[in-house]
C-alpha cells in the first residue's frame, strides 16, 4: 500500500514534494521533528500550504490527499512507474509553436544548410574595419567569430588587433604578452606586418597580428610621427601584396578597433575600404551612431575616398523583447542594404569561449551563437562575391 498524505498527523509532508511521511519522527534538539522540512507543518502549526489549490483545501479541511508519497528507504517501496507516468503526462508537451521549439528548429536548419560549407572567394582582398566607438557592443566578438567562420569555410583571413586590451588576440589563442612583436611595432616602428603575424592554432588559414599593452601608448606616440594616419594602410597594402605574390592571397583582413575614434581607429579607417559596424540591440545602441557616420564621412572626404559602411550586424539580439525588435527595425529602416539578415543572439557560449582562448566557432560550433555567426559570415562572403564594388574600391 502506498503511504498517503495525512495533514492531521505530525509530522507530515508537503503535498507532492515526495518527502517521507515519518510516522515516528521525534523532535530534534532544536525542537524540529527530524524528518520535517521547512515545507512541513505540525498539527499545532498547520502549513500554509502554498503548493496549489488542492493542497490548500487539504490543509484547511484536514482531509486526506490522494497524492502518493514514496519512501525510497523502505524496501517495500511500491513500483512508482504509474506515479511517474502521471507526473510526466502533466508536463506540457513540446509544441512546435513555442518560441523555444522554434529556436531549436531554426538552429537545426542553419546547421543542416551551412555547416561545413565553403564560401565564394572575393575578387580581391577585402579589408574590413570593425568599428563602433561604443564599448561592449560586440566588436571583438564579431571580428574573431566572423574571421573564424570565414577561415573554417576555406577563406584566408588576417585579423589585426588594434585594441590595446588585446581581447581579439586572446580569443584567437595568440600569445600577446608585452615582449611579443605586435601591431605596436608596425605602427610606431614601421615593422612589416609579416614579421608580427602569428598563425591561429585552431584555425588553418587564419593569422593574427596581436595587440600588446604597448599599443595603449601608441595613440599618443603616433601624434608626432609623419604620415600618422596612413601607417597601418601602408603596412596592410604591403602585406596583401606580399601574400598575393607568394601565391597565398588573403581573402579578408578584419581590423578590430578600440572603443574610441582616436588615431588608432583613424588608421583602421584609412587602411580599409569597408566599415563593418556591430550594433547591440539595446536602448542606447543608436546613440553615437551618427557621430561614427560623421567621422567616416570626414575620413572619406579627406583621407580615403573608397571608405563606405558595407556591413551592419545586429548583435545580442533577444527575440523575446520588443526592444530588440524595435532597434532592429530602426536599423533596417535606415540601413536596409548594409544590415545583414542574420542576427546574433545573446548567448552564454559566445561569452564563455574567450576564457578558453577560443572563438565560439571552435568552442561550440553547434551552439546558436556559432550558427548565427556562420550564417552572417556566409552572407558577407556571398554579398562580396556578388558585389563588384569590392573589386573597384580595392
Ligand atoms: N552575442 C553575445 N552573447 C553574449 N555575450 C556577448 C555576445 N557578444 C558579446 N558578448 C560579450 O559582451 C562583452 C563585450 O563584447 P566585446 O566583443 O568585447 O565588445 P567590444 O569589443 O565592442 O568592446 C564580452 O564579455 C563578450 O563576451
Ligand atoms: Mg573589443
Amino acid at each position: 500500500m502506498s503511504p498517503t498524505l495525512d495533514t492531521t498527523d505530525a509530522p507530515h509532508v508537503a503535498p507532492g514534494l515526495g518527502f517521507p511521511a515519518g510516522p515516528s519522527a521525534e523532535p530534534s534538539e532544536l525542537g524540529w521533528p527530524e524528518t520535517v522540512s521547512r515545507e512541513t507543518s505540525t498539527s499545532a502549526n498547520p502549513a500554509p500550504a502554498a503548493l496549489g489549490s488542492s493542497a490548500d483545501s487539504d490543509a484547511e479541511t484536514g482531509s486526506t490527499s490522494s497524492v502518493p508519497v514514496v519512501d525510497d528507504t523502505d524496501p517495500a517501496t511500491p513500483d512508482d512507474r504509474e506515479e511517474r507516468a502521471v507526473i510526466a503526462a502533466a508536463i506540457p508537451g513540446a509544441d512546435w509553436n513555442t518560441p523555444l521549439a522554434q529556436a531549436v528548429a531554426e538552429d537545426e536548419r542553419k546547421r543542416v544548410t551551412l555547416s561545413g560549407r565553403s564560401v565564394p572567394r572575393p575578387p580581391r582582398t577585402r579589408v574590413m574595419t570593425v568599428a563602433n566607438q561604443k564599448g561592449g557592443v560586440g566588436k571583438t566578438t564579431t571580428t574573431v567569430n566572423i574571421a573564424a567562420a570565414l577561415a573554417q569555410a576555406g577563406s584566408t583571413v588576417l585579423v589585426i588587433d588594434l585594441d590595446p586590451q588585446g581581447n581579439a588576440s586572446t580569443a584567437l589563442g595568440i600569445d600577446h604578452h608585452s615582449e611579443v612583436p605586435s601591431v605596436y611595432d608596425v605602427l610606431v616602428d614601421g615593422a612589416p606586418l609579416g614579421d608580427v603575424v602569428q598563425p591561429c592554432p585552431d584555425l588553418p588559414g587564419l593569422v593574427c597580428a596581436p595587440a600588446t599593452i604597448d599599443l595603449a601608448g601608441a595613440e599618443i606616440e603616433l601624434v608626432s610621427l609623419v604620415a600618422r594616419e596612413t601607417r597601418l594602410q601602408k603596412a596592410v597594402a604591403a602585406y596583401v601584396e606580399e601574400r598575393t605574390a607568394s601565391g597565398d592571397r588573403l581573402d579578408y583582413v578584419l581590423v578590430d578597433c578600440p572603443p574610441s575614434l582616436g588615431l588608432l581607429t583613424v588608421n583602421a579607417f584609412v587602411a580599409g575600404q569597408e566599415v563593418f559596424i556591430p550594433i547591440q540591440c539595446e536602448y542606447y545602441a543608436l546613440e553615437g551612431l551618427s557621430q561614427l557616420l560623421k567621422n567616416i564621412e570626414l575620413i572619406r572626404s579627406h583621407l580615403n575616398p573608397a571608405l563606405h559602411v558595407s556591413t551592419i550586424l545586429l548583435t545580442m539580439y533577444d527575440g523575446r523583447t520588443r526592444l530588440s525588435a524595435q532597434v532592429a527595425d530602426e536599423v533596417r529602416a535606415h540601413f536596409s542594404e548594409q544590415t545583414l539578415r542574420a542576427t546574433v543572439p545573446r548567448s552564454v557560449r559566445i561569452s564563455e569561449a574567450p576564457s578558453h582562448a577560443q572563438t565560439v566557432m571552435t568552442y561550440d560550433p553547434n551552439s546558436s551563437g556559432a550558427l548565427s555567426y556562420l550564417e552572417a559570415a556566409v552572407e558577407i562572403a556571398e554579398r562580396g562575391a556578388a558585389d563588384d564594388t569590392t573589386e573597384e574600391s580595392a
